[in-house]
């Protein structure tokens, strides 16, 4: 099999190297420690880990506001020690990819710094001036809790500069063809490293025109195929990984002819795939799959249920939105900008049926799928904390009073950790779920493990299946001559599933329990428990 087109069939893990595992102490989470805990990554089955931001930033978006692209934080450790965790993630077959920030920089950042310290400055056109704040109108304001607008005036050189996240950001311009070179410079410099690709973040941004909402421009998409184009000449195999949180008809041109983006964010399946736990139906899950178009047979969707971001509700009608927030934020306090920033056991009730049958949908559905630090062990979340950093709280190894996270005392730990009577470490943590073969954590490394074997889950068509139950999100996964048939019951009462198979068949057997369910002439029909799923053979 072509080896280049490893994304396809992978299980990616997304963690915050600030919140994994602190090794020296100081009650940050840091690279050696990761590096430590590649052992559990790779036990779990991951084959990919996507790392947030590890670069010096004064940290007013956790590291999305970067300071210099050439260095590590010091928090968390050296160069050399980046070395030493891709080799080490290689020995284990566990690829890397980073986040690579194009859009903004820092207002620390030293071209930004010159950039602001004089109009005559060569950094001046690094970013994007403005003697007026009424241009670009129809760019939408996307921090909408606390940006009052994409410009922010500065005193010193009596000009405006634009930014679409916080005004700690501003937005590099892409117009300048410098601007253009340094982050290929950038991306030449972490790929010589050994990374494994790129999670590029917020990517429909990165040129603005009159007239425009200035999203997904077609200057955009040049400048990406460039990229892409050499990766493909100097770095075959690594992998550009695009987050455009956006309709699939608008993330399409970002796969190009192939030639653009290896993989994609789904964005509006996620919010479908919480609908349908709610309603017990699947109707939006389908919808939105169908008006999802073909994509290249190299490219491949990315799909998840919970990021270190808020739950965005971008991707969905202004009516489902208010819907969502009535059933998943009761408090004011669980909403953030357009979403929710709670995390995926307390979203669902801590109830492990849905939880599982979620897992289940994402290990299932078309794309690979990423999972987010912790929730295979269904952490909690801390709502009291400022921005969207009640979810990324410590990761919880064991019972011990520093979770296994770190020995720092308690109070110099980066972020409390979870500690309430249902959520905390004490209850909810690795060592614990390891040895209960029963736990979250072994059903998901269960998942992972059979999810392996059958290419049909990466690569396969998915077709939906009417089973006379519209309970039942039915649907048939076929690849190279192998089809599994996926059942699952979104309801909390018992349902029943008839379906015509067509063919030989007289038995299907579910891969993960080796149960079989014989049936005659071709009907089968047979009863599902709430929220059972069933991967058929
Ligand atoms: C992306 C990141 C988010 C960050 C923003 C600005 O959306 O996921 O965490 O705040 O970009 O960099």
């Amino acid at each position: 099999m072509d080896q280049t087109l490893w994304y396809k069939d992978a299980v990616f893990y997304e963690l915050s190297v600030r919140a994994f595992k602190d090794s020296n102490g100081d009650g940050h989470g840091d690279l050696r420690g990761l590096t430590e805990k590649l052992a559990y990554l790779q036990t779990l089955g991951v084959d990919c880990i996507w790392l947030m931001p590890i670069y010096p930033s004064p940290l007013r978006d956790d590291g999305y506001d970067i300071a210099d692209y050439y260095n590590i934080a010091e928090t968390f450790g050296t160069l050399d020690d980046f070395k030493t965790l891709i080799k080490e993630a290689h020995n284990r077959n566990i690829r890397v990819i980073t986040d690579l920030v194009l859009n903004h920089t820092s207002d620390e950042h030293p071209w930004f710094k010159a950039s602001r310290s004089d109009r005559n400055s060569p950094y001046r056109d690094y970013y994007v001036w403005s003697d007026t704040d009424q241009k670009y109108q129809d760019a939408r304001i996307i921090f909408l809790d606390t940006e009052p607008s994409n410009w922010t005036w500065d005193e010193k050189t009596g000009q405006y500069y634009w930014h679409r996240f916080y005004a700690s950001q501003p937005d590099l311009n892409f117009d300048n063809p410098k601007v253009q070179q340094e982050m290929m410079d950038i991306a030449r410099f972490w790929l010589d490293l050994g990374i494994d690709g790129f999670r590029a973040d917020a990517v429909p941004y990165l040129f603005e025109r009159e007239g425009t909402n200035c999203e997904n421009l077609p200057e955009t998409h040049t400048y990406l195929k460039k990229l892409r184009a050499f990766m493909d000449e100097n770095y075959p195999g690594r992998i550009l990984l695009c987050e455009a949180n956006q309709w699939p008809a608008d993330v399409r041109p970002y796969f190009g002819d192939g030639d653009e983006f290896h993989m994609g964010f789904h964005f509006p399946i996620m919010p479908r795939i919480f609908m349908a736990l709610k309603k017990g139906r699947a109707d939006d899950m389908i919808d939105i799959l169908n008006r999802t178009p073909a994509i290249p047979e190299n490219c491949q969707w990315c799909i998840f249920l919970r990021n270190h971001d808020e739950l965005t509700l971008e991707m969905v009608t202004e009516d489902e939105r208010q819907w969502m927030w009535a059933q998943y934020a009761p408090e004011p306090r669980m909403k953030l900008n357009l979403g929710i920033r709670r995390r995926l056991a307390p979203l669902l009730d801590n109830d492990r049926r849905k939880i599982d049958l979620a897992n289940s949908l994402l290990f299932t559905l078309p794309g690979s799928p990423i999972i987010y630090y912790g929730d295979e062990i269904g952490m909690g979340d801390n709502i009291e904390l400022p921005d969207r950093n009640g979810v990324r709280t410590p990761m919880q190894w064991n019972a011990e009073s520093g979770a296994g996270f770190s020995q720092a005392t308690i109070q110099s730990f980066y972020a409390p950790i979870i500690d309430d009577q249902v959520y905390g470490s004490s209850r909810v943590n690795v060592e614990f779920q390891r040895k209960d073969l029963l736990s979250l954590w072994n059903i998901i490394r269960h998942m992972i493990a059979v999810r392996k074997r059958h290419h049909a889950f990466g690569r396969g068509e998915i077709e939906w299946v009417d089973c006379q139950n519209d309970r039942i999100a039915a649907f048939g996964r076929t690849h190279e001559g192998e089809t599994i048939l996926v059942l699952h019951n979104l309801s909390d009462a018992k349902q029943r599933v008839s379906l015509k198979i067509k063919g030989s068949v007289k038995s299907l057997t579910d891969l993960l329990t080796q149960k079989a369910f014989p049936f005659d002439n071709g009907n089968f029909d047979i009863g599902l428990d709430p929220y059972q799923y069933l991967w058929l053979k």
